[in-house]
């Protein structure tokens, strides 16, 4: 028999504070979390779903270097905008906490003390690449050199990337220091082991049972299978850096938690701050009772710390603590998306940032077209043609449609008040029974994790609504037969009401939209969608249209934008290396505006005519946010003249325009220091 819980403990990975959320993220662990926890607090379960900023690790201290600033900063600055980006898109965190506080801090080294005076961790001095200029230990991704098992010159010192072998910095063949480019020396310095391999039976005892109780993906059981075949090895729990928490031991001073042993006590030190935050103490009962499901999603590249580490350390912890933590029931971990068929990439500028898309896309289509395609079985992709057709097809036309012909029609002929069920025909009969099993088999795939499943569920039912509708023609009845019809109507809003519970875990704002426009409260319960609980006589609220159509030209200047790279450009990019042979392909030239712009219907889009020695070619350039035309006609500007021919929102582009952004984001053309003749050749 399934085991009943109390409660619900969900946690989503804490994504670094080194960087933007991109659709890649939110695909991976966020949006999945965000259902399950809004469809349990719909099913009036007690949840908590936590997560927070990691903001500690290699990651974070290389981007600081890169930009020339301090770790704080960077994590101050993608804390913010990352909560921001969060809360647009709809996640409902219970808390989003940051592992820079002292409460992390404490939690962390906790654990670490404990393990340390239960005499589980080990010591052990090894040498490790060293930096003589800077006077620096080299953590992994501080290190740089040719790949061992595929010879690409660019591995990293914990993962080729060409190859994906995972490497440690020793075994790096001609290593280089990221932050000086010297040759590392080997120096010896001494770190605290975690014993994981000790613990090899018990996590294989522990993942058998979880997963025999709740059904584990089995990708995740592979990966961890992987694991357990090459078996469990020490591993380090203290690096050699400045940022981090800090290691509380003496001799210790100059050396950190290893990110990923204190980043999992994130869950703990984020919950702990929600319930203090509430002056409550309900963290205990989350997180140190059997009662608790706990449930952590993740994107594939953490399975290893999720299923086997962490675990691991919380069952060091509980054989030496009267409070005993509960260990995750089950870690649906995605695998990978992409983008337009390519891996989300920021070194190679391939990407698409949550905020940016929000700016021009309602949260919820995103989130509807993301939830179809989430990659919980093999990597999937986001296509901007399935994005449009996913909007058009199934939000406006299906689901928007339903519900506005449902409304428009109970103003338009009840007075805006909800009709009266009358005598039930074989064809309602039907209609009633497809609602009545909506919810348990949309819940049923909900709690096994198949989101993409459920969805498509959700979107049958408005489907169905649709049909009954077309085949009920109460247009028809509503004077031939009045009864018919107000049944029929009232049957419609029941399913409107369903609809709206139904969605809320995929689309929250529009299903508040729906409940407005239906006059009826947020709190609902899960299972009253197969009630027919809408009552006769009451007056419903104004109409207001759920989804605008997405046109193509709109859809063409944002994908087009996007594949010109501007969508990652704030960002520090190291582009892959190119030969002279490669560059020297590229036709650069000076070139004469000679006329501009604007395009039609476009904020960002200017068109221009520009002459290049004896020919005249138009380009479509995304800066009209930054010049009016005419400041460009009579300009030198540098492009790109054998660039494919593209077309962009229905005009022709026969090249590109070269510019750079100023510290203020503003997109300034590049020209040449003197007025060379238009046609001279850059190179
Ligand atoms: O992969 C990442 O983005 C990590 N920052 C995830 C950490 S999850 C947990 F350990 F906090
Ligand atoms: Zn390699």
């Amino acid at each position: 028999m399934k085991k009943q819980y109390k409660r619900i403990l969900i946690t989503a990975a804490l994504p670094y504070a080194n960087g933007k959320i991109h659709l890649g993220h939110l695909a991976g662990a966020y949006l999945p979390a965000d259902i399950y926890a809004r469809y349990q607090r719909a099913k009036k379960k007690e949840v908590v779903f936590i997560c927070g900023s990691d903001e500690h690790g290699v990651p974070i201290t290389i981007t600081a270097e890169n930009e020339k600033t301090t770790p704080q900063k960077i994590v101050d600055r993608y804390h913010e905008l990352n909560k921001q980006t969060f809360e647009k898109f709809g996640m409902s965190f219970d808390n989003y906490s940051r592992t820079s506080i002292p409460l992390h801090h404490q939690t962390a080294q906790e654990f670490f003390l404990k393990m340390y005076n239960a005499g589980i961790l080990i010591e052990k001095k090894e040498k490790q690449l060293y930096d003589e200029k800077v006077k620096m230990f080299l953590p992994d991704r501080y290190v740089e050199g040719t790949c061992p098992k595929c010879g690409a010159e660019d591995a990293r010192g914990d993962q080729c990337e060409k190859c994906g072998t995972f490497l440690s910095p020793n075994e790096i063949i001609n290593p280089r220091s990221k932050i000086t480019g010297e040759t590392p020396v080997l120096k010896e310095t001494s770190h605290w082991y975690f014993p994981l391999g000790k613990y090899q039976k018990r996590l294989q005892d522990y993942i058998k049972e979880k997963n025999e109780e709740d059904g584990w993906r089995e990708n995740v059981l592979k990966y961890c299978q992987t694991w357990f075949n090459e078996g469990l090895q020490d591993r380090a729990v203290t690096r050699d850096l400045q940022w981090g928490v800090p290691v509380p031991i003496a001799g210790y001073e100059n050396k950190v938690l290893y990110v990923w042993f204190e980043a999992v006590l994130g869950y703990i030190s984020s919950t702990k701050e929600w319930s203090y935050k509430q002056n409550h103490q309900k963290w205990r009962e989350f997180w140190l009772s059997e009662d608790t499901k706990y449930v952590a999603f993740i994107g594939k590249d953490n399975v290893v710390f999720h299923c086997i580490v962490f675990p691991a350390m919380l069952m060091a912890w509980n054989d030496n603590s009267e409070d005993k933590y509960v260990l995750p029931t089950n870690v649906p971990a995605n695998e990978f998306l992409n983008l337009e068929g390519q891996k989300f990439s920021k070194s190679r500028g391939w990407g698409l940032y949550v905020d940016e898309f929000l700016e021009k896309y309602p949260a919820d289509s995103l989130r509807y077209a993301l939830t179809i395609n989430l990659p919980e079985m093999r990597d999937s992709d986001f296509y901007w043609s399935d994005f449009q057709a996913r909007h058009n097809n199934e939000l406006a036309n299906t689901l928007g449609n339903f519900v506005n012909r449902t409304l428009t029609f109970v103003h338009k002929n009840y007075n805006g008040k909800v009709p009266a069920i009358g005598k039930i025909s074989e064809l309602d009969e039907n209609f009633i029974n497809e609602m009545r099993k909506a919810p348990e088999i949309i819940g049923n795939l909900i709690e096994k994790y198949r989101f993409r499943d459920a969805t498509l569920e959700m979107m049958n039912l408005a489907r169905l609504a649709n049909k009954y509708f077309n085949d009920a023609e109460p247009w028809k009845t509503l004077k031939q037969a009045p009864d018919r019809c107000s049944t029929t109507i009232y049957l419609c809003l029941n399913a409107v009401k369903a609809l709206s519970i139904l969605f809320e875990p995929v689309l929250p704002f529009t299903s508040k939209k729906i409940r407005k426009m239906l006059n009826l409260k947020d709190n609902y319960y899960w299972d009253d969608a197969s009630e027919l609980s809408m009552k006769s006589g009451e007056q419903i609220g104004e109409i207001e249209i759920l989804f605008n159509k997405i046109e193509n030209e709109f859809i063409s200047e944002s994908s087009q934008l996007m594949s010109e790279g501007p969508v990652m450009t704030q960002e520090v990019m190291q582009k892959q290396t190119v030969t002279i042979e490669e560059f020297k392909k590229l036709d650069l030239r000076v070139a004469k505006v000679i006329e501009c712009e604007k395009v039609q219907k476009s904020n960002k889009l200017l068109k221009l005519q520009v002459k290049i020695g004896n020919e005249i070619k138009q380009l479509v350039a995304g800066i009209a946010q930054h010049y009016q035309p005419e400041e460009l006609v009579g300009k030198n500007i540098i492009v790109v003249k054998n660039l494919q021919k593209t077309s962009i929102m229905g005009i022709d582009s026969e090249g590109m325009m070269l510019a750079a952004s100023d510290q203020n984001g503003k997109l300034v053309y590049i020209t040449t220091s003197t007025d060379i003749e238009d046609g001279s050749i850059v190179k």
